[in-house]
């Protein structure tokens, strides 16, 4: 007989008779002549309940099955007579595939977070982290769908690269130079490294984005992206997912409408298509959930320039760690202050100067900003990060010029300036940021399934 899934299987509006199930036993308890046992094969969040008759050939060894065993089970689908569930599972068989000793870690009681990441390997056999984890899958399964739905190309940027994206330092090094003749030369000789020259993991999409903007239009990058920097934050991880649309014929006000149109969209059908697993998450990790999930479906985000941000924030009687001063980057305490505390919504912050961004944002009019965006949300702060091109060559070239940037390298990223070059803009969002805005999850760490952070690479 063909396996049934337990998501399949109590959805069922007549009981097919005869069904085999294969799982994990989340609890087992024994009365006189039945022994009951909640089976979860990682389906769904919703055990099913299997009752055990001591008629069973291998009764004396069911008594032994312990939390966390592996379970083929074979049987009748009735209707359940208990609170809450609909169907249960009268064993007509019951294999053991594995037992699990009474060292396995998940017994039936609540461990921290914090415990839960010493063993990855099975926290998502946990209710949280198992929804968390069928969240993530639905999540990227979203986007792909909404970017289809727009008529956008999926690109796979690479993930090795030669060009460092934002100009920026925090890469990690890729190469496969023999440490010891390192050591013998003192140096590292790059023209004998693999590609001849530097490498690095990439730190975003967006330049190859860019290219293929200009050539199919619309484009999104989604995969895993790189970043050395040392901070051991709740938000930062050294590997994360980001996704990058990047939009050919568009300006910064068409950017921000997509960015919006972009996170309800995902809100949306993480509501609607994961409700078990969100149930979880408003019940259980944030009640307040429901309230956010109302503004980020129902308001309009907020869009006002940094300048006018920097006012909010100098004028507000808030104490902050760091000081706000124009002409520094906002940090992670302002950015929430303005979408939880001020404007209690998500807010689009534009026109940063052009100090503090890249070389290929596009300058404003005034020479001293540029098109730059970012959206704060409430609990995160910044889930996206973007802007619009400088699409002008000779504006780019003076801004790379301002930034020392060794105009070689980047002569094919000019080229697309120079043969039909066109407005185009995008933006970046962190997939495990999205995740911990709509689950309540506070750390990032806990979104993702093996997080890489400063100091820690296990599993
Ligand atoms: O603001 P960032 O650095 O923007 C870029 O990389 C642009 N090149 C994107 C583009 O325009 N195509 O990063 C974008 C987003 C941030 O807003 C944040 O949500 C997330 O990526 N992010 C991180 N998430 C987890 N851990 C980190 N270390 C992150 N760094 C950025
Ligand atoms: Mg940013």
């Amino acid at each position: 007989m063909k396996r049934t899934k337990i998501n399949v299987l109590l959805m069922l509006e007549k009981t097919p008779g005869e069904i085999l199930i294969k799982g994990w036993v989340r609890t087992r308890r024994d009365s006189k002549e039945f022994s009951f046992m909640e089976i979860n094969d990682g389906s769904c969040l919703t055990n099913i309940q299997v009752i055990a008759n001591n008629d069973l050939k291998n009764y004396s060894d069911i008594e032994k099955i312990t939390t966390g065993t592996s379970l083929s089970i074979s049987g009748k689908l009735v209707a359940s007579p208990g609170k809450g569930q609909k169907w249960e599972i009268q064993a007509s068989d019951i294999e053991i595939i594995n037992i699990a000793p009474e060292s396995y870690p998940l017994q039936k009681k609540r461990h921290s977070d914090e415990f839960l990441r010493t063993i990855a390997h099975l926290r998502p056999r946990t209710n949280k982290y198992g929804a968390i984890f069928r969240l993530r899958s639905e999540m990227a399964f979203a986007i792909h769908k909404f970017y289809r739905e727009k008529g956008f190309r999926y690109l796979t940027a690479p993930v090795i690269t030669g060009s460092d994206a934002e100009g920026a330092g925090e890469m990690f090094r890729v190469t496969n130079l023999d440490p010891e003749m390192v050591k013998k030369q003192g140096k590292m000789d790059f023209k004998e490294d693999f590609f001849g020259q530097e490498a690095n993991l990439t730190v975003s999409g967006q330049l190859s984005a860019e290219m293929f903007a200009l050539a199919l239009g619309d484009v999104y990058t989604f995969g895993p992206t790189f970043r050395a920097e040392n901070s051991n934050t709740s938000r930062h991880a050294a590997e994360f997912w980001m996704l990058e649309p990047e939009m050919a014929f568009c300006d910064l006000k068409e950017n921000m409408d997509h960015g919006e149109e972009l996170v309800k969209y995902l809100t949306r059908h993480a509501i609607t298509e994961c409700s078990e697993d969100m149930n979880l998450f408003t019940s259980f990790v944030d009640k307040s959930l429901p309230k956010l999930f109302d503004i980020l479906l129902n308001t309009e985000f907020g869009r006002i320039p940094y300048t006018q941000a920097i006012e909010i924030l100098l004028k507000s009687k808030q104490k902050f760690e760091f000081p706000v001063k124009y002409g520094t980057d906002l940090q992670s305490e302002h950015e929430r202050f303005l979408a939880e505390i001020y404007f209690k919504k998500p807010i689009f912050l534009t026109d940063y100067p052009k100090e503090i961004k890249p070389f290929y944002m596009r300058l404003n009019d005034d020479g001293k900003t540029v098109a730059a965006v970012d959206l704060l949300v409430p609990r995160i702060g910044e889930l996206i990060g973007g802007s619009q091109r400088e699409e002008r060559l000779s504006v780019l070239k003076k801004r790379m010029e301002d930034y020392n940037l060794p105009m070689e390298d980047y002569w094919w990223y000019l080229d697309s300036r120079k043969f039909g070059s066109v407005p185009h803009s995008g933006f970046g969002m962190g997939f495990e940021r999205f995740l911990m805005m709509i689950t309540g999850i506070n750390n990032i760490r806990d979104v993702i399934p093996f997080p890489r952070t400063p100091g820690s690479i296990d599993f």
